[in-house]
């Protein structure tokens, strides 16, 4: 004790002022700083949440293109993003393995919205082989959008050796390597036309590694990851990337033909989603899921995340029954 009140005084002599006041300086610019970028942070979530829905601050998608690409678009997530892209003006290129879903969607985008719409349907656990066909699709388009959307998982509570390998096998090429691929082939011509904007589905099981869901929340973080790089590297590009985390959404993949308190409807998920893009990097893509990640990473930490997500996923497997 008494060594720490000697060191205070000769910190506090006159012999060290200037060391005191470069200790202030650096400590009020640090703290500034970190104030700032918590408001830049809240600015654009407010800006994302509040005022975007309204048309307010939101960017014009209309001017990076005329079409938006989304991939498993017949139904859930990608359904919503295409309905929504098609409401603000894109003409939609709608990917999924079955031609009888699409065409509903087709359907109701042109009755809805008078837009074109292209109908390709595709596999994509087929592997590399689909890319030429996808590509020889789209190559004529004016793409401004891509949506990553497309995924699966290895359905709830198993462990790692239960699963198929060719589940796992498929949840990597439809999470991750769907991404990659679609990315090379929409990126040379946005970077010719210096815009352009990708949009990859991600999870909020990315905050943590989710035991007995591990390959589907290790391939959300790969998402996050890959996202969070590429932005960095073409931000200068004039390429917006953007991470999208949902929590819970209606859909059939969690096995919810209708919105509940605990999960949003899928249409009104794409709206709110598609206004966040070109205000925040990393979204959750409603103010509900923002509030549950929040709460998650923030207030409960990792260990009791995990066990809540996975009581929920219990109680959800029942209640989804
Ligand atoms: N729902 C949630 O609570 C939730 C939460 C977090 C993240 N997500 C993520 O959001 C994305 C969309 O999920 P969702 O809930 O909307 O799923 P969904 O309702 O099951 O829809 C999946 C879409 O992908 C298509 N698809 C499935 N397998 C395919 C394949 N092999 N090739 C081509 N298309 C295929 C499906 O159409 P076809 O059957 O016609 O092929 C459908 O259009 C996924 O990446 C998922 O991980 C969802």
């Amino acid at each position: 004790m008494e060594y720490w009140n000697q060191a205070a005084d000769v910190f506090m002599s006159d012999r060290f002022c200037l060391y005191r006041n470069i200790a202030a300086v650096i400590g009020t610019a640090y703290v500034l700083r970190f104030l700032l970028k918590k408001l830049w942070a809240l600015s654009g979530g407010f800006c994302a949440y509040f005022l975007a829905p309204w048309g307010i601050s939101r960017i014009n998608i209309k001017k990076y293109g005329s079409w938006a690409v989304v991939t498993g678009a017949s139904e859930g997530i990608g359904r919503g993003y295409a309905l929504e892209l098609a409401r603000q003006g894109l003409n939609v290129a709608i990917m999924s393995r079955s031609r009888e879903k699409l065409e509903k969607v087709e359907e109701e985008i042109r009755s809805k919205y008078n837009r074109d719409v292209r109908v390709i349907p595709v596999d994509f656990s087929e592997g590399q082989s689909v890319y030429d066909d996808i590509q020889a699709e789209i190559s004529d388009l004016d793409i401004a959008i891509l949506v990553n959307n497309v995924g699966t998982g290895t359905g709830n509570d198993l462990f790692f050796g239960q699963v198929d390998p060719l589940q796992h096998r498929k949840v990597i090429e439809l999470n991750c390597q769907s991404m990659i691929q679609m990315t090379h082939l929409v990126l040379p011509k946005m970077l010719e036309k210096k815009k352009g904007i990708i949009v990859n589905i991600a999870s909020v099981v990315n905050l943590f590694p989710l035991p007995l869901s591990n390959v589907y929340s290790a391939s959300k973080i790969f998402v996050l990851y890959f996202s969070t790089a590429l932005q960095t590297e073409y931000k200068s590009k004039g390429i917006i990337v953007q991470c999208n985390s949902p929590g819970y959404v209606a859909t059939q993949l969690i096995g919810l033909k209708k919105a509940t308190w605990w999960a949003v409807d899928p249409v009104a998920y794409g709206r709110s989603s598609v206004a966040t893009i070109g205000l925040q990097h990393h979204t959750n893509g409603c103010l509900y899921h923002v509030i549950q990640a929040f709460i998650y990473k923030s207030l409960l930490g990792q260990k009791t995340s995990i066990i809540i997500m996975q009581v929920w996923g219990k109680f959800k497997q029942n209640w989804t029954k």
